[in-house]
């Protein structure tokens, strides 16, 4: 059973959940489907990634009952403002084939087209006539979130992040925490950089008898955010699950929250996601 956390508005979130972002075709519904048999009740998905269908067929195929799982999906950036957001909603609904989604979020805020404070203002009222459970942001700023607080009054339940040890995000975290906002964190093992042989990161995994992947995921835990990895690998996307039967020492955690800092993905100010 996976810890949970509780969002701002009375709903949970599991602390682990699985990223979807290369899930495709036939093999990519099976290996979620079993994903979902081993455990992983949070799936991450987005308009954006072109794979709402896989999702809901992986859903479906698992056996799972819908109300144990809990669907994120994402508006992408052409589909920003209050009507287009709404129209996606509905599109990403019947895609997933569900009628109703867990957590809906803001994928980017793209400051450069000024939707992103009509586009919240759609995603609360889907919230209130109840085809989305929670809503959120992903690759907000403070600033962003500001504004949305200021001009509507509805704090996100989530902001979801670029988030691992060499990116760990501390100003924003200690923003989210001073409003309820749970972080969640996405490339948590850090893509395609060396966070998996990062001495320090090997090091802890050693002291644990347990892979760098795991440690990684264990530091997020304990930072009390929301892990999002992925994997298309059966052996890794179980273990990545078993992280709960050890603990990193405060000297560890800090080690690993200070490694250099690099951000690996775009960035909130500039990036173009549509
Ligand atoms: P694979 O699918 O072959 O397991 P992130 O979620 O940070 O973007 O990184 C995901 C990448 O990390 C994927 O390419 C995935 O590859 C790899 N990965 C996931 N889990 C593990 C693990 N336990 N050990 C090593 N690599 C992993």
């Amino acid at each position: 059973q996976i810890p949970q956390l509780e969002l701002n508005d009375g709903h949970h979130l599991p602390v682990l959940g699985l990223g979807t972002y290369a899930v495709q075709g036939e093999d990519g519904v099976a290996a979620l489907s079993q994903a979902i048999q081993d455990g992983y009740r949070l799936l991450d998905t987005a308009a954006s990634y072109g794979n709402e269908r896989e999702v809901g067929a992986a859903v479906a195929a698992s056996g799972v009952p819908r109300d144990e799982l809990l669907l994120t999906s994402k508006v992408r950036g052409q589909d920003q403002g209050y009507d287009a957001a709404r129209r996606a909603a509905e599109r990403t609904l019947r895609d997933l084939g569900v009628d109703r989604l867990d957590l809906y979020l803001i994928h980017w805020p793209l400051p450069r087209l000024d939707l992103y404070v009509e586009t919240w203002r759609a995603l609360v009222d889907l919230r209130d006539e109840g085809l989305v459970r929670s809503v959120g942001v992903s690759n907000f700023t403070a600033e962003h979130l500001d504004r949305l607080v200021a001009e509507t009054g509805v704090v996100p339940a989530v902001n979801q992040i670029e988030l691992h040890p060499y990116f760990t995000q501390a100003e924003l975290r200690a923003v989210h925490a001073a409003r309820a906002v749970v972080t969640e964190s996405w490339s948590p093992l850090g893509r395609k950089s060396t966070v998996l042989t990062d001495p320090a990161v090997v090091e802890a995994a050693e002291n644990h008898g347990v892979s760098p992947a795991q440690a990684v995921l264990r530091w997020h835990v304990q930072l009390g955010v929301v892990a999002i990895p992925k994997s298309a690998n059966r052996d890794r996307w179980r273990a990545n699950l078993d992280i709960f039967g050890f603990e990193l020492s405060a000297e560890e955690m800090e080690r690993l929250s200070s490694l250099e800092q690099v951000r690996l993905g775009g960035d909130p100010l500039t990036h173009e996601e549509f």
